[in-house]
């Protein structure tokens, strides 16, 4: 496959209403509790990017039947019943996605059978040890490439018991995955998280009957219950969003409006980060869907000032900080991030990946070990690389807003993981992208 590469005109100001693909992790967790469910799971506004469909191919290959999804993102899963997975013929691919493979670790450890979950370059290098140290704990068996890597090769046929988990990282994928090992577990198993992160498998197994007790940063479930089939509808997703959240603001004349957009407050940290660098953004027509808030946000052009951001709302914003860095590079003096360690186990090292890209585009940017200094300026333009990861693609695409030459960007692929048709989007709403390849 031919590499495509982003050349982004410098300028633009964006305009008009838009939705934004569906969220990546409502997405995910729409097939797996589906597939495991009694009954069949309707999902409407399911993203077609790669990760999620990955976790689709995944349960089919797994003997779920599967219909969709059609062009209006609508997905029908036969589910099997919480027991009724079966053996896949061979190994399975998860590409990017980390959603898919922690979570699945966990949903697939108390199985009877073995199965093997690996991905790409990307995935290959990142952590598994924060989801088999816990699995372990409760009985799986578990192997890892090399210091913790995938392939995981989970064998099947433990005796999973309960546990007590207090988590050493603040992970939504960590506290997900054990509550799906949970549920094949003997017993009661709790996780305590050291800060609040997304909730929405909490939210989604309650929507599905299997009962999740949480008090304050714990969530607790016992093992051995069953879901009932239920019907999903996708948000937009809030880290999609985001990209435009920062263009809006930082574009000047800009006046733009997002549709439908999952706001559960364990995800708006990118919004109240932003409105204390000033921005102008509004929540219109808040209201509840299928259990999740969500709103239209208008957001219009603003001149940012630099913050120190408050350290509890990285959780809560944890995959925004690529466009997030980009607002504080537009942004008049300094910015300080703190406490994001979290951000250089993404797809890619974030941390060292945005200042190195920041810096070649003419940004005042200082990696840390937990964050980066960035001292807002002038946006010269240049090249930079995506480093197998789409937020940092989709995040510079932005930058060109305010650049003063073409940002080109290379190796965007990836941007097809969670946003398809970025390009078509971006050039409606206002940004001039052209493909090099
Ligand atoms: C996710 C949790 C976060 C986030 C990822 C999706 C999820 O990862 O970065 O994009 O769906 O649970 P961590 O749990 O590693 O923070």
């Amino acid at each position: 496959m031919s590499q495509i590469d982003y050349c982004v005109k410098p300028g633009g100001q964006l305009s008009g209403t838009f939705r934004v693909p569906g969220d990546k992790s409502i997405s995910h967790r729409s097939i797996m509790f589906g597939s495991i469910a009694d009954g069949t799971t309707h999902v409407t506004g399911f993203l077609q990017g790669q990760d999620s469909l990955n976790t689709l191919r995944a349960f089919r290959a797994m003997g779920v039947e599967i219909d969709g999804p059609n062009a209006n993102g609508e997905v029908t899963i036969h589910g099997v019943g919480i027991d009724g997975l079966k053996p896949p013929a061979a190994p399975i691919d998860l590409g990017n996605s980390g959603t898919s493979i922690r979570l699945m670790s966990g949903l697939l450890a108390g199985q009877a059978f073995d199965v093997e979950l690996s991905g790409d370059r990307s995935l290959s290098k990142r952590p598994m040890k924060r989801v088999t140290d816990p699995l372990a704990l409760m009985g799986a068996n578990i192997d890892t490439a090399e210091g913790g890597k995938p392939p995981l090769k989970v064998n099947g046929g433990s005796k999973m018991q309960g546990i007590d988990y207090l988590m050493p990282m603040a992970s939504a994928q960590v506290k997900s995955c054990i509550l799906l090992a949970g549920m094949y577990a003997q017993g009661k198993t709790c996780v305590t998280e050291p800060a609040t992160t997304r909730d929405h498998t909490e939210r989604m197994l309650n929507a599905f009957g299997y009962k999740v007790d949480t008090k304050g940063k714990q969530m607790c479930l016992e093992g051995g219950g069953r879901l009932t089939a239920c019907d999903i509808d996708v948000p937009s997703d809030i880290s999609s969003a985001a990209f435009f959240l920062v263009g809006g603001s930082i574009a000047e004349n800009s006046d733009i409006t997002l549709e439908h957009v999952g706001v559960n407050p364990t995800r708006t940290g990118v919004i109240d980060i932003l409105k204390l660098m000033g921005a102008n953004i509004q929540l219109l027509n808040e209201r509840l869907v299928g259990g999740e808030p969500v709103a239209d946000i208008r957001v219009r052009s603003a001149q940012l000032k630099g913050i120190n951001v408050p350290q509890e709302l990285v959780p809560l914003a944890i995959d925004e900080f690529p466009v997030l860095f980009v607002a504080a590079a537009c942004a008049e003096g300094q910015t300080v991030i703190t406490g994001a360690e979290e951000l250089r186990v993404k797809e890619s090292d974030r941390i060292q990946v945005m200042a190195d890209g920041l810096q070649a585009i003419g940004v005042d940017a200082t990696p840390t070990d937990d964050g980066m200094i960035i001292n807002g300026g002038v946006i010269k333009g240049g090249k930079v690389h995506s480093r197998d990861d789409h937020r940092i693609a989709m995040a510079f695409t932005m930058a060109a807003l305010r650049a003063e030459k073409d940002v080109v960007i290379e190796d965007c692929e990836n941007v097809n993981t969670s946003f398809p048709d970025f390009i078509g989007l971006a050039n409606r709403a206002g940004i001039s992208i052209a493909i090099a390849s």
